[in-house]
């Protein structure tokens, strides 16, 4: 048995560089924003579809209080100088029985190397262990990194395209 809330993995990225994919903790807050603080305005806009900097007190405490059943919430930390910070997260909400959205985001100065896709094989695995179905996501039509990392899990996939919008379900079995 996955046990999400303690969850650790360590990975290689493609520049040899290491990579800790772990359970998002309460104590993560400063270290979570300061990875929205570092990220561009095209990737802001292609996680929250608007260009967030600030959120609520509200939304911040959505962000962190996960409960590893029906909210689950990965990070993923690298070294950078001497000390580990958060430069990735992705997470998925159950939206009905059986069913959850998936959303990722890295920071640009790690894109490319590899944490999407291993933050989404992740919580793949957590996905399948808790008996889920299937995973579903709505991406940008323009977002082909994103949409490589959902075709290349390997998982059975159909997408949607609807006027700004791509619906892509992911069948978990
Ligand atoms: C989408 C995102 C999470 C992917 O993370 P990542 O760490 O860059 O992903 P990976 O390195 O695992 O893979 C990205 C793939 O896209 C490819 N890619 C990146 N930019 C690309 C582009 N402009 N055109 C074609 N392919 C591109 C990479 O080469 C790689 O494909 P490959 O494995 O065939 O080489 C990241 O780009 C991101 O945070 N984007 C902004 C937020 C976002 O879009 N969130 C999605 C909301 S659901």
């Amino acid at each position: 048995m996955l046990q999400a809330a303690q969850y650790s993995a360590n990975e290689t990225l493609r520049n040899g560089g290491r990579v800790e994919i772990r359970a998002l903790k309460p104590e993560d807050q400063t270290d979570l924003i300061a990875a929205v603080g570092r990220s561009s305005a095209q990737s802001l806009y292609r996680r929250f579809f608007g260009v967030r900097r600030n959120f609520t007190q509200q939304e911040i405490e959505y962000f962190l209080n996960v409960d590893f059943v029906n909210h689950v919430a990965l990070v993923a930390v690298v070294e950078e100088g001497d000390h580990p910070a958060i430069v990735g997260g992705g997470r998925y909400v159950v939206v009905q029985p059986g069913k959850a959205e998936i959303a990722f985001a890295v920071v640009d100065q790690h894109q490319g190397q590899g944490i999407g896709a291993a933050l989404m094989r992740h919580l793949t695995a957590i996905a399948r262990e808790a008996g889920l179905k299937e995973l579903t996501a709505e991406v940008l039509p323009d977002n082909i990194s994103m949409l490589k990392v959902f075709e290349k899990s390997g998982l059975r996939l159909s997408t949607q395209r609807e006027s700004q919008v791509v619906h892509v379900t992911l069948q978990l079995f």
